[in-house]
């Protein structure tokens, strides 16, 4: 969702926040804006509905100058269209401020300025804010924006420049990530590291209730309430060559290809032979905790929510704990019995979702012990935590998660495991589990060379207006991811059911114009999905199965390799990954962007 850019330092700044705009349009947004301070000290601004390329073409000749702040807004108080882009400036044009986050009592703090006499130019809630800065009689720039800050409730990252403090760009953040990037004699600022790490490894992430001011040669970090704070900068790991789409049409299928190796990394370092377990350094649980952990509470949204999915199930098997998921967004709402012998994991590959988020929040606050499963390191969600278990993908740039999906599911394999050595696992039953994960980068790599195949497949498929994707047990949340991937890039229609449940319902919708995808393992209830499948075929419905071995009822199979029964479901989502991916190309889609979604749904 909308992103902040921001730079201090020597060179010309309106190329280098544009190019971090670029790198944060994967998260989604609707319109831009950027903001500097030119040559005569005047503030500069320039705005466009659209993407960054609009906003590009907008730009004068003689735009320069050497700070500045930009922004990708995502819609969410008043429509997407220039006014409503950020920067947002006082009503002496003086001070600028972008913000991503949502103010709760904007409506009230609006109508009071106005009662006051002041204009607003746009329909957001962020404008309340600078028109705050820019009327508070405080006498530094850090001061008027602590007096704002302390009138407004609900969640913001925010970028502030003022034309009389020239020689600073002041930052705050609190429930939206802020992450300073420290260069030689020049600062970056950013919602996201993908902004940041073309110039600067070096970053300090912001704390809620946190602020900073960024001189080209200096900052310094404080609270909203102005006592200072420590902040140690630290490297971030990814490269910045992970942003780029090396060689790939569009980053799902360089994301899609990039899978072998990502599980070899979530596996790396992590596997002890010697006792047939795994160690997860992070995870702050020790064996007598683990062993008194009565349930398991998993939550997450969307991928991540059916990656839980999976994952609950494993542990449920692997562990005999009983385990189940649900969406944090669902959760955090229905004041939820918060039960001390129940242990909670968050899962998320962003560690910013808001609904997640909150649902940590409250947790923390009932005094339950949470877990997360998170890719971004030092993320929102990893921070919150008691302690998790990263997945290690690398940088995910597509809307719609792949390898971050793969990883995480690998990632509870491992949690399954190690809990499970902690309680009744046999040894035999470890080996066979560590024999299954270390096979999986091969089989991954196995399956994406049936591309071909499966682009064939899907070209067959793309006409339908909808489909049906049906698995039992194991199979069923893969079904359901599988469903999720089809309908967010394609935009075809698609429902995800137990094989178990359709003869209770949506049996009615079989007919030869609704496909059903099947997921169709070798495990102890293949006998009852084939059934399932004469069921269908007793219709007139066309099926394409995921299986392994060739199904006779199904007009096509896609033949998976064979791993433990626990950790097919890890291999089985992986093909029709490539069938949403081939299908959604078929029909000419925006595959990265879809309409609609943001990769990180920071808000409510
Ligand atoms: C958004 C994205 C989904 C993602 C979900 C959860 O809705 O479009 O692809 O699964 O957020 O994101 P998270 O970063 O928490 O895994």
């Amino acid at each position: 969702m909308c992103g902040i850019v921001g730079y201090i330092g020597k060179r010309d700044v309106a190329p280098l926040l544009l190019e971090g705009l670029q790198r944060l349009e994967y998260r989604g947004y609707d319109s831009a804006g950027v903001v500097i301070t030119g040559k005569s000290g005047v503030l500069k601004t320039v705005k466009a509905k659209g993407r960054v390329r609009e906003l590009e073409a907008r730009i004068p000749k003689r735009f320069t100058g050497t700070t500045g702040i930009a922004h990708t807004r995502w819609a969410t108080h008043g429509a997407p269209n220039d006014e409503n882009a950020h920067p947002h400036l006082d009503a002496d044009g003086k001070v600028a401020l972008v913000h991503n986050g949502i103010i709760d009592n904007a409506d009230d703090l609006r109508a009071k300025l106005i009662a006051d006499g002041v204009e607003f130019t746009s329909e957001t809630d962020s404008e309340v804010v600078v028109h705050l800065i820019g009327r508070s009689q405080a006498d530094t720039l850090e001061a008027k924006v602590q007096e704002a800050l302390r009138r407004i409730e609900g969640t913001y990252g925010i970028a502030v420049m003022h034309q009389d403090f020239p020689d600073r760009i002041v930052v705050a953040r609190n429930g939206s990530p802020v992450v300073l990037g420290i260069g030689d004699k020049e600062m970056f600022v950013a919602s996201d590291v993908a902004a940041l790490v073309s110039h600067t490894r070096q970053v300090v992430t912001l704390d809620d209730g946190e602020m900073a001011t960024l001189k080209a040669d200096d900052f310094r970090t404080y609270t909203t309430e102005g006592s200072t704070t420590s902040a140690t900068p630290t490297t971030v790991e990814w490269e910045a060559e992970s942003y780029d789409m090396g060689g790939h049409d569009t980053y799902m299928h360089k994301e899609i290809s990039e899978q072998p190796d990502a599980v070899d990394r979530v596996l790396r370092g992590r596997i002890d032979d010697r006792f047939s377990t795994v160690h997860l350094g992070g995870l702050n649980l020790d064996p007598r905790e683990a062993r008194s952990v009565r349930r398991i509470k998993i939550l997450g949204c969307g991928t991540s929510y059916h990656a839980g999915q999976i994952g609950a199930q494993m542990i449920e098997e692997l562990a005999r704990i009983p385990s189940d998921a649900e969406p944090a967004s669902e959760f955090r709402y229905r004041n939820p019995v918060v039960d001390p012998d129940t242990l909670y994991i968050a899962v998320s590959q962003s560690g910013e979702t808001y609904d997640v988020l909150a649902a940590v929040q409250e947790l923390k606050r009932k005094g339950a012990r949470v877990l997360g499963v998170v890719n971004v390191v030092g993320s929102a969600i990893a921070r919150e935590t008691d302690g998790g278990v990263y997945v290690h993908a690398g940088p995910e740039v597509c809307v719609v998660s792949t390898k971050c999906f793969t990883n995480t599911v690998v990632a509870f394999g491992l949690l399954a495991l190690h809990l499970g050595r902690i309680r009744d696992l046999s040894v035999a039953d470890g080996k066979r589990i560590i024999a299954g994960l270390r096979k999986l980068p091969a089989q991954i790599a196995e399956m994406l060379e049936g591309e071909a195949e499966i682009e064939k497949l899907a070209a067959e498929y793309a006409g339908a207006k909808s489909m049906m994707f049906i698995g039992r047990v194991r199979g069923y949340p893969v079904a359901r991811e599988a469903s999720l991937k089809l309908k967010e890039i394609s935009y075809i229609h698609a429902e995800a059911y137990p094989a178990s449940e359709l003869k209770h319902g949506p049996l009615a919708l079989i007919e030869p114009a609704l496909p059903t995808v099947a997921i169709v393992p070798d495990d102890e209830l293949l006998e009852k999905n084939r059934a399932a499948l004469e069921e269908i075929k007793a219709r007139s419905g066309r099926i394409l199965a995921v299986a392994h071995q060739v199904q006779e009822k199904a007009d096509h199979t896609i033949v998976v390799p064979k791993n433990e029964v626990e950790l097919d479901p890890i291999l089985m989502g992986i093909p029709l990954q490539l069938f949403a991916y081939h299908t959604a190309k078929a029909m000419g889609r925006d595959i990265d962007k879809p309409r609609n979604l943001a990769k990180s749904v920071t808000v409510e």
